[in-house]
Order: C-alpha cells, then structure tokens, then sequence
C-alpha cells in the first residue's frame, strides 16, 4: 500500500525539488482540484466526506484563540503579576482573586482588538466562517484555487447574515493577493501543495509585524501513514480514498527549519501541537508534535 518511491521520499520535503523551484509558484496542481472539485457539493455536510474538518473546527479554533489570547499584556501597574506559578504558591482565595484580575484585564484590553485574517485554502470555508464570527475578527478574506469549492464556500456564507461585510471568497493564487493581515491560516492546506516553502514564503509576506501565521499539516512518518491514510481512508472511512499522499506530508521540523534558515531574526514558533482525532472524543491536543498531525502558532517579530 506504501509505494517504494514513498517511502524513498522520507527526506526533506518543504525545499523545492530543483524542476519545482523553477516554477516558484502557490498555485495548485490538476490533481488536487480535481480532488476537491468533487467533494465541494458535499463539503457543508457534517457527516460527509468533510466530516473530520468540521470535527477538528473546534480545536482549532480554540487553538488559535488561545494563542492570541495569550499575546494580549498587560500593563497596567494596578495588576498584580507574579512572576511564579502563583496558584501553587498561594491559597485559592488568593490566586483565584488574582486570576480574576487577569482575565477581566485581558478581556477588556481585548474589546478594541479587531483582527483582519487572510485564510489560504479556505475550502468551502468550514473555519473562515467561524473566524469571521469571533468578536475579535474585523474581516476574513478566503483563499482558494478550486473553483467548485468558493462557490460553496459563497453560497453556504449568505445563509447567515451576521456575515455580511465581514467575510469574502476569491477564486485567487496567494501570491496575488494583495495588502497585510494581522493574522494568516493556512489549515489543512500544506500536505496538497507541490512547493509548500513558497506557500509559508507568501504567507510570511501577507503578515504584519506582529501578526501570526497559523498551520496545521501533516507529519511524514508511519504513524501519520497508518492514522490519516490506512485507518481514516481505507479503515474507517472518514476521510475519502486519495486525500492524501505521504509524500506530500511535511514534518513540524522542516516547518521550523524553513524559518529558521529564511526568516532567523524575525519569527518566534510560539506554539506547536500535536492533535489525534479519537474516534469518540473528537480532535485532541496532545504534546507530541513531530508525530502525525500538529498545529503551530509562528509569529512575525521586528
Ligand atoms: C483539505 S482542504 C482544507 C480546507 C480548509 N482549509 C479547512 O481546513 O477547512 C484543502 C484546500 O486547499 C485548497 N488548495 C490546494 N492547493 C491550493 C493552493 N495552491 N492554493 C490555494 N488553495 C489550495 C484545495 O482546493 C482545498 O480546498
């Protein structure tokens, strides 16, 4: 079931191969749009081949919430930070009242942050939807290359008119997109590219200073073989048949080592995960995230 060629291929992936790199391109291969072609009448169904991303919505959600979250500080000298684990350290009554102070801080400074997103590989638009309805997103530009798959993104978006004004789809490569954004997914999305260094190299470039760059992909190794394509497309059935292909899959390694090489002073990897989808609790977070599938949260500092 594994080719040879495959399992040759257990090499780095996220530099292009030299014909490749020639192209310097984002732009998606027949294959892949053929694939999704396909699945965009079904995509919106929630127990249909989509189904396992609109299980694994929430986590990332609640993965790009946390992290963003977390770079809100606070300033002001009324708060009382300590600089331990205070709630080890002090009485519940204590670290409580303090905890209290800390949110209610962040929440409020959080009222006057309004983030714009550019997502890449949209979809039919599972998370961009989501995002476009947290409090904290002034507007979300999707981004996609299979033509089938932004008329349902568009068609299921005017469904909910609390979405007017505050989400758009194109039919457009990344590296024609034009302007900067706070924050930049790209879900989901790297395991089908040919280059996927030119996919992080305009991604990197459509962020802000300060801004974050959030992906999920695929590890490539055995295990993420035996989990998303044996079990999930021939097993279990939860993911159509030719999804994915091991060779394509990129490793949280490669990830950090592109940056690493191409942007040494101006990033912080300030988060990765990995996630597993367990069959009767959803998507999970766990911190092994060279295995299988992860997210990562990579900030654009200077
Ligand atoms: C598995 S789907 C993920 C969709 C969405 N990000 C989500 O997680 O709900 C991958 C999507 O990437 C798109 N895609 C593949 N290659 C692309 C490229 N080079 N540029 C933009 N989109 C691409 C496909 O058309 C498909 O809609």
């Amino acid at each position: 079931m594994i080719p040879r060629r495959t399992l040759n291929n257990l090499f780095s992936r996220i530099e292009p191969s030299l014909t490749s790199l020639r192209l310097k391109s984002t732009s998606a291969s027949k294959d892949e749009i053929d694939h999704f072609q396909e699945l965009a009448p079904t995509w919106w169904d929630v127990n249909g081949p989509q189904r396992i991303l609109h299980l694994m919505n929430n986590s990332r959600l609640d993965f790009i919430q946390r992290i963003t979250r977390q770079g809100v500080k606070i300033t002001e000298s009324d708060t009382y930070i300590p600089g331990f684990n205070y709630k080890d350290f002090f009485p519940s009554q204590i670290s409580q009242s303090i905890e209290n102070d800390i949110e209610g801080k962040i929440n409020a400074k959080l009222q006057d942050v309004k983030y714009d997103v550019l997502d890449i590989g949209c979809g039919g638009g599972i998370l961009a939807e989501c995002l476009a309805r947290l409090p904290n997103t002034r507007y979300v530009t999707g981004i996609d290359l299979t033509p089938e798959v932004i008329d349902a993104a568009k068609v299921h978006a005017r469904k909910d008119p609390a979405l007017d004004g505050k989400l758009e789809y194109r039919l457009q490569p990344l590296e024609e997109v034009e302007g900067t954004f706070d924050l930049v997914t790209c879900f989901e999305m790297l395991e089908h590219v040919d280059v996927p260094s030119e996919i992080l190299r305009h991604a990197w470039m459509r962020l802000k200073p300060e801004g974050i760059l959030f992906l999920s992909t695929i590890n490539r190794d055995l295990v993420s073989w035996f989990t998303t394509i044996f079990m999930g497309e021939y097993v279990l059935k939860v993911v159509p048949v030719g999804t994915h292909h091991l060779s394509k899959y990129i490793k949280s390694s490669e990830v950090k080592d592109w940056f690493k090489k191409n942007e040494p002073k101006t990033h912080i990897v300030l988060d990765t995960k990995g996630v597993m989808y367990r069959p009767f609790n959803g998507w999970v977070e766990h911190n092994c995230a060279d295995i299988g599938n992860y997210f990562m949260a990579i900030k654009k500092i200077g």
